[in-house]
């Protein structure tokens, strides 16, 4: 099988930039309380004008840039979202396709909670790998922080906006080792916006009761992504024949740090080779992990070879995890 890989990278992030003393100014919670219980510092929220499409083109051009490619060359845009700019239709993948000209792309959202982007490049490899298309665009954005209720400090101080963006194409070295994607739609209640879907339409009473927000049984979604990071990790390294001490770079999604140590704990994997960017971020979904990558690439950290292995988690309930040695 032909061999598929990263060929550019990019990512976006607004530059408001909310610590948790500004947390402090608008709910009943501290400082203390949000780095303790879940490592994060600071996060970004889109500016007003922003949507979740201006994040996305923003780091689709950074990407586009970085692989040498005009938005022409481009065959498909994905976007793995939960926070699309419009609820049901356009595509947000569509809106970005205009805004960053790839004129001859076709556009589809992925929806997959936090692990969206990583079910969304799985799907760009399989279009590339079957010869279909030559570069493909998977992109994962939010504006996630929007659909959470500003009264709740329950949900409201874990999430960050962002977007991060990579072309999917051919590579003569490296590339794409091995692919898992998991979902149990038995714990969708877990992580849930209620309303505003054909389950709950719109009303007075889905607005006065905000079940248009983000609801979150958070001690069920900690116990399930504690056990998937060391599950998934576990299953992708056994079937591609790779040990945890032959992983260079280990991105998990950045929900929570304590998670993550729990995680990587279990697993095995020193923290020195862990990504960890929630401190300045915070959540940002089906973001974090190309943001996380992107990050790492941006300072010089990874070089060509290095086996990198990206596990995440989220609403669903759903998980994956790649494993990509890197070849640029
Ligand atoms: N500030 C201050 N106090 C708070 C806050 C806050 N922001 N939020 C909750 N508390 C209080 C609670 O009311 C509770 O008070 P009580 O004991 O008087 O009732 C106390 O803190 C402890 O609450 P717990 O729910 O026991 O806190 P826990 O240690 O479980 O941490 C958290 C909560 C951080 C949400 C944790 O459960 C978690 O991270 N779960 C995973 C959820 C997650 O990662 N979600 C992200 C989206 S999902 C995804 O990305 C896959």
């Amino acid at each position: 099988m032909s061999k598929v890989g990263i060929l550019g990278i990019g990512s976006y992030l607004p530059d408001r930039i909310l610590t948790n003393f500004d947390m402090e100014k608008m709910l009943d919670t501290s400082d203390e309380w949000i780095r303790t219980r879940t490592g994060i510092r600071e996060r970004r929220f889109a500016n007003d004008n922003e949507v979740t499409s201006d994040l996305a083109a923003k780091a689709a051009l950074k990407a586009l840039e970085d692989a040498n490619l005009k938005p022409e060359d481009i065959d498909l845009i994905i976007v793995g979202t939960n926070s699309p700019d419009k609820l049901f239709y356009p595509a947000t993948a569509c809106i970005v396709q205009d805004k960053i000209g790839a004129r001859n792309a076709a556009a589809f959202d992925l929806q997959a909670g936090c692990t969206g982007w990583i079910y969304a490049t799985t799907v760009a490899v399989q279009f590339v790998q079957s010869g279909m298309y030559k570069n493909v665009l998977s992109i994962g954005a939010e504006v996630i922080t929007r659909m959470m209720d500003k009264e709740d400090r329950y949900t409201y101080v874990l999430f960050g906006d962002g977007a991060g963006a990579a072309v999917v194409g051919k590579t003569d070295n490296g590339g794409f080792l091995g692919f898992e994607l998991f979902a149990d739609g038995s714990l969708s209640k877990y992580l849930e916006i209620p309303g505003g879907g054909t389950a709950l339409p719109f009303s007075k009473e889905v607005l006065d009761k905000k079940l248009h927000y983000t609801t979150m049984n958070g001690k069920e979604v900690f116990k399930f992504s504690v056990r998937e990071i060391s599950r998934v990790s576990n299953i992708i390294l056994e079937k591609t024949g790779f040990k945890v001490d032959d992983v260079d770079w280990f991105i998990p999604h950045q929900a929570n740090l304590r998670i993550i140590e729990a995680g990587v704990g279990r697993l095995g994997i020193p923290m020195d080779k862990v990504v960890i960017t929630i401190d300045k971020f915070g959540n940002s979904s089906a973001a974090s992990i190309p943001v996380s990558l992107n990050e790492i690439y941006q300072k010089g950290k990874i070089e060509k070879g290095d086996k990198i292995l990206m596990v995440s988690f989220g609403a669903g309930m759903t998980s994956g995890a790649m494993l990509l040695e890197w070849s640029k």
